[in-house]
Protein backbone atom coordinates (compact mmCIF):
# COMPACT_ATOMS: atom_id res chain seq x y z
CA UNK A 1 0.00 0.00 0.00
CA UNK A 2 1.40 3.41 -0.87
CA UNK A 3 1.02 6.11 1.37
CA UNK A 4 3.09 9.62 0.90
CA UNK A 5 5.04 8.64 -1.72
CA UNK A 6 4.46 10.51 -5.16
CA UNK A 7 1.28 12.12 -3.76
CA UNK A 8 4.51 14.55 -1.44
CA UNK A 9 5.27 16.21 -4.32
CA UNK A 10 1.97 17.38 -4.50
CA UNK A 11 0.55 17.80 -0.62
CA UNK A 12 1.81 21.27 -0.66
CA UNK A 13 -0.15 22.27 -3.88
CA UNK A 14 -3.21 20.27 -2.50
CA UNK A 15 -2.62 21.95 1.32
CA UNK A 16 -2.50 25.35 -0.11
CA UNK A 17 -5.70 26.15 1.60
CA UNK A 18 -4.39 24.91 4.69
CA UNK A 19 -3.20 28.06 6.98
CA UNK A 20 0.13 26.94 8.45
CA UNK A 21 0.73 30.25 10.29
CA UNK A 22 -2.38 30.53 12.19
CA UNK A 23 -1.58 26.91 13.01
CA UNK A 24 1.71 28.25 14.64
CA UNK A 25 -0.30 31.26 16.71
CA UNK A 26 -2.33 28.85 18.11
CA UNK A 27 0.42 26.49 19.13
CA UNK A 28 2.15 29.87 20.22
CA UNK A 29 -1.36 30.67 22.32
CA UNK A 30 -0.95 27.05 24.39
CA UNK A 31 2.51 27.79 25.08
CA UNK A 32 1.13 31.27 26.23
CA UNK A 33 -1.64 29.79 28.35
CA UNK A 34 0.56 26.61 30.24
CA UNK A 35 3.01 29.64 30.79
CA UNK A 36 5.68 27.67 28.96
CA UNK A 37 8.55 28.74 26.80
CA UNK A 38 10.65 25.97 24.84
CA UNK A 39 13.66 26.68 23.91
CA UNK A 40 13.75 22.90 21.78
CA UNK A 41 10.43 21.26 20.33
CA UNK A 42 10.37 18.21 18.29
CA UNK A 43 8.27 18.05 15.74
CA UNK A 44 6.63 14.11 15.07
CA UNK A 45 5.72 13.50 11.30
CA UNK A 46 6.31 16.74 10.19
CA UNK A 47 5.33 15.86 6.61
CA UNK A 48 6.84 18.35 4.13
CA UNK A 49 7.93 20.99 6.91
CA UNK A 50 5.40 23.52 6.55
CA UNK A 51 4.92 24.22 10.55
CA UNK A 52 8.32 23.02 11.00
CA UNK A 53 9.46 26.17 9.00
CA UNK A 54 7.43 28.70 11.58
CA UNK A 55 9.41 26.83 14.43
CA UNK A 56 12.99 27.18 12.82
CA UNK A 57 11.90 30.61 12.80
CA UNK A 58 11.13 31.09 16.73
CA UNK A 59 12.57 28.25 18.25
CA UNK A 60 16.24 27.87 18.99
CA UNK A 61 16.74 24.37 18.79
CA UNK A 62 14.41 22.41 16.46
CA UNK A 63 14.00 18.42 15.38
CA UNK A 64 11.58 17.22 13.28
CA UNK A 65 11.60 13.63 11.84
CA UNK A 66 8.75 11.93 9.23
CA UNK A 67 8.63 8.39 8.30
CA UNK A 68 7.82 8.79 4.38
CA UNK A 69 11.10 9.73 2.40
CA UNK A 70 9.34 11.94 -0.44
CA UNK A 71 7.63 13.87 2.19
CA UNK A 72 11.20 14.47 3.92
CA UNK A 73 12.66 15.46 0.61
CA UNK A 74 10.58 18.02 0.21
CA UNK A 75 11.06 19.08 3.83
CA UNK A 76 14.56 19.45 3.42
CA UNK A 77 14.15 21.88 0.39
CA UNK A 78 11.83 23.75 2.27
CA UNK A 79 13.92 24.11 5.47
CA UNK A 80 18.13 23.48 4.34
CA UNK A 81 18.77 27.68 4.71
CA UNK A 82 17.80 26.99 8.52
CA UNK A 83 20.34 25.80 10.85
CA UNK A 84 18.63 25.25 13.89
CA UNK A 85 16.92 22.36 12.77
CA UNK A 86 18.22 18.60 12.74
CA UNK A 87 15.65 16.78 9.90
CA UNK A 88 15.46 13.11 10.68
CA UNK A 89 13.84 10.10 9.07
CA UNK A 90 12.22 8.10 11.90
CA UNK A 91 9.09 6.08 12.87
CA UNK A 92 6.86 7.91 16.13
CA UNK A 93 6.32 4.07 17.18
CA UNK A 94 9.88 3.88 18.43
CA UNK A 95 11.60 6.98 17.69
CA UNK A 96 15.24 6.78 19.67
CA UNK A 97 16.70 9.91 19.69
CA UNK A 98 19.79 9.40 21.64
CA UNK A 99 18.41 10.58 24.78
CA UNK A 100 17.97 14.36 23.48
CA UNK A 101 15.00 15.25 26.00
CA UNK A 102 12.13 18.48 24.63
CA UNK A 103 10.10 20.87 26.49
CA UNK A 104 7.80 19.96 24.53
CA UNK A 105 6.76 17.68 21.46
CA UNK A 106 4.66 18.22 18.68
CA UNK A 107 2.18 16.19 16.42
CA UNK A 108 0.05 18.14 14.22
CA UNK A 109 -2.76 17.83 11.12
CA UNK A 110 -3.84 14.37 12.54
CA UNK A 111 -0.80 12.28 12.02
CA UNK A 112 -1.53 10.31 14.78
CA UNK A 113 -4.74 9.20 13.17
CA UNK A 114 -2.12 7.45 10.98
CA UNK A 115 -1.13 4.98 14.35
CA UNK A 116 -4.30 2.20 13.50
CA UNK A 117 -3.09 0.10 16.07
CA UNK A 118 -4.07 1.04 19.64
CA UNK A 119 -0.92 -0.85 21.09
CA UNK A 120 1.23 0.87 18.64
CA UNK A 121 -0.39 4.00 19.74
CA UNK A 122 0.65 3.21 23.20
CA UNK A 123 4.39 2.79 21.96
CA UNK A 124 4.11 6.17 20.53
CA UNK A 125 3.07 8.04 23.60
CA UNK A 126 5.46 6.11 25.82
CA UNK A 127 7.82 6.71 23.91
CA UNK A 128 6.77 10.90 23.55
CA UNK A 129 6.96 10.63 26.92
CA UNK A 130 9.78 9.46 28.09
CA UNK A 131 11.76 12.13 25.44
CA UNK A 132 9.94 15.15 27.19
CA UNK A 133 11.54 16.57 30.39
CA UNK A 134 9.97 17.39 33.16
CA UNK A 135 7.16 19.71 33.06
CA UNK A 136 7.33 19.51 29.18
CA UNK A 137 4.53 19.80 27.05
CA UNK A 138 2.92 16.75 24.43
CA UNK A 139 0.52 18.77 22.00
CA UNK A 140 -0.85 16.92 19.06
CA UNK A 141 -4.40 17.39 17.35
CA UNK A 142 -6.59 14.53 15.29
CA UNK A 143 -9.27 14.32 13.25
CA UNK A 144 -12.39 13.55 15.44
CA UNK A 145 -14.58 10.15 15.40
CA UNK A 146 -17.63 12.40 14.12
CA UNK A 147 -15.45 13.55 11.58
CA UNK A 148 -13.83 10.64 9.71
CA UNK A 149 -17.52 8.86 10.61
CA UNK A 150 -20.09 11.22 9.32
CA UNK A 151 -17.90 14.21 7.16
CA UNK A 152 -15.41 11.94 5.11
CA UNK A 153 -16.29 8.44 5.74
CA UNK A 154 -18.46 7.29 2.76
CA UNK A 155 -17.69 10.72 0.81
CA UNK A 156 -16.01 11.36 -2.07
CA UNK A 157 -14.57 14.83 -2.88
CA UNK A 158 -13.23 15.91 -6.54
CA UNK A 159 -10.08 18.25 -6.90
CA UNK A 160 -9.85 19.71 -10.33
CA UNK A 161 -6.76 22.37 -10.92
CA UNK A 162 -5.04 23.21 -13.72
CA UNK A 163 -2.11 20.96 -12.57
CA UNK A 164 -3.89 18.09 -10.84
CA UNK A 165 -7.17 16.49 -11.07
CA UNK A 166 -7.66 14.56 -8.22
CA UNK A 167 -10.36 12.25 -6.43
CA UNK A 168 -10.42 11.49 -2.63
CA UNK A 169 -12.91 8.53 -1.97
CA UNK A 170 -13.83 7.09 1.55
CA UNK A 171 -14.94 4.59 3.51
CA UNK A 172 -15.51 4.25 7.27
CA UNK A 173 -15.42 0.70 8.53
CA UNK A 174 -17.47 1.04 11.95
CA UNK A 175 -16.25 -2.34 13.54
CA UNK A 176 -12.56 -1.47 12.99
CA UNK A 177 -13.22 2.54 13.82
CA UNK A 178 -11.03 2.54 10.61
CA UNK A 179 -11.26 5.42 7.30
CA UNK A 180 -9.92 4.37 4.22
CA UNK A 181 -9.13 7.03 1.71
CA UNK A 182 -8.79 5.74 -2.03
CA UNK A 183 -6.86 8.58 -3.56
CA UNK A 184 -6.41 8.53 -7.14
CA UNK A 185 -4.36 11.52 -8.88
CA UNK A 186 -4.20 12.72 -12.62
CA UNK A 187 -1.62 15.20 -13.08
CA UNK A 188 -0.58 16.45 -15.85
CA UNK A 189 2.60 16.62 -17.69
CA UNK A 190 3.66 17.62 -21.15
CA UNK A 191 0.18 17.80 -22.39
CA UNK A 192 -0.71 14.48 -20.92
CA UNK A 193 -2.29 12.97 -17.58
CA UNK A 194 0.12 10.95 -15.10
CA UNK A 195 -2.14 8.49 -13.15
CA UNK A 196 -1.13 7.77 -9.61
CA UNK A 197 -3.19 6.12 -6.75
CA UNK A 198 -2.57 6.19 -3.20
CA UNK A 199 -4.92 4.52 -0.13
CA UNK A 200 -4.34 6.03 3.44
CA UNK A 201 -6.13 4.61 6.71
CA UNK A 202 -7.17 6.81 9.60
CA UNK A 203 -7.96 5.39 13.15
CA UNK A 204 -11.28 6.84 14.54
CA UNK A 205 -10.47 7.67 18.19
CA UNK A 206 -12.83 9.25 20.73
CA UNK A 207 -11.56 12.05 22.69
CA UNK A 208 -11.99 9.77 26.02
CA UNK A 209 -9.74 6.79 24.53
CA UNK A 210 -7.02 9.24 24.06
CA UNK A 211 -6.97 10.63 27.40
CA UNK A 212 -6.85 7.36 29.31
CA UNK A 213 -4.09 6.02 27.20
CA UNK A 214 -2.30 9.55 27.69
CA UNK A 215 -3.10 8.94 31.55
CA UNK A 216 -1.75 5.35 31.49
CA UNK A 217 1.63 6.04 30.16
CA UNK A 218 2.24 8.80 32.93
CA UNK A 219 0.61 12.52 31.66
CA UNK A 220 -0.25 13.85 34.44
CA UNK A 221 -2.88 16.50 32.91
CA UNK A 222 -4.61 15.41 29.65
CA UNK A 223 -6.43 18.92 28.36
CA UNK A 224 -8.52 18.64 25.10
CA UNK A 225 -10.13 22.00 22.87
CA UNK A 226 -12.12 22.33 20.10
CA UNK A 227 -9.13 23.18 16.99
CA UNK A 228 -7.86 26.40 17.19
CA UNK A 229 -9.69 28.02 20.49
CA UNK A 230 -10.07 27.18 24.19
CA UNK A 231 -13.86 25.92 24.16
CA UNK A 232 -14.74 22.49 25.06
CA UNK A 233 -15.02 19.63 22.67
CA UNK A 234 -18.49 19.20 21.38
CA UNK A 235 -20.24 15.95 19.64
CA UNK A 236 -19.60 17.80 16.36
CA UNK A 237 -16.28 19.03 17.33
CA UNK A 238 -13.97 17.78 14.02
CA UNK A 239 -10.42 18.58 14.65
CA UNK A 240 -9.49 18.24 18.40
CA UNK A 241 -6.29 19.38 20.07
CA UNK A 242 -4.63 17.47 23.11
CA UNK A 243 -2.60 19.01 25.76
CA UNK A 244 -0.81 16.62 27.74
CA UNK A 245 1.41 17.22 30.57
CA UNK A 246 4.25 15.78 31.98
CA UNK A 247 4.98 16.99 35.76
CA UNK A 248 7.31 14.62 37.09
C1 LIG B 1 -1.52 14.40 7.20
S1 LIG B 1 0.23 14.34 7.04
C2 LIG B 1 0.67 15.69 8.12
C3 LIG B 1 2.04 16.21 7.84
C4 LIG B 1 2.42 17.49 8.61
N1 LIG B 1 2.36 17.27 10.04
C5 LIG B 1 1.54 18.64 8.21
O1 LIG B 1 0.93 19.26 9.09
O2 LIG B 1 1.47 18.98 7.03
C6 LIG B 1 0.65 12.92 7.99
C7 LIG B 1 2.15 12.66 8.09
O3 LIG B 1 2.38 11.62 9.04
C8 LIG B 1 3.49 10.86 8.59
N2 LIG B 1 3.47 9.58 9.31
C9 LIG B 1 2.50 8.63 9.28
N3 LIG B 1 2.83 7.61 10.09
C10 LIG B 1 4.03 7.94 10.67
C11 LIG B 1 4.87 7.30 11.63
N4 LIG B 1 4.55 6.10 12.11
N5 LIG B 1 6.02 7.91 11.99
C12 LIG B 1 6.35 9.13 11.47
N6 LIG B 1 5.59 9.78 10.57
C13 LIG B 1 4.44 9.19 10.18
C14 LIG B 1 3.27 10.77 7.10
O4 LIG B 1 4.44 10.37 6.41
C15 LIG B 1 2.81 12.19 6.80
O5 LIG B 1 3.91 13.02 6.49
Amino acid sequence: MKTYKDFAFLYDRLMEDVDYKMWFEYIKSIFKKYNKKPDKILEMACGTGNLTKYLCEEIRDVTCFDLSDEMLTVAYDKLQYYNNVDILKQNMIDFNLNKKEFESIICCCDSINYITDESELYKVFENTYKHLTKNGLFIFDINSYYKLKYIIGENTFIEDTDEVFYTWENEFIEEESLCYFYLTFFMKENEKYIRFDETHIEKAYTENQLKNMLKKVGFSKVDTYDAFNFYNVSEKSERIFFIASKNS
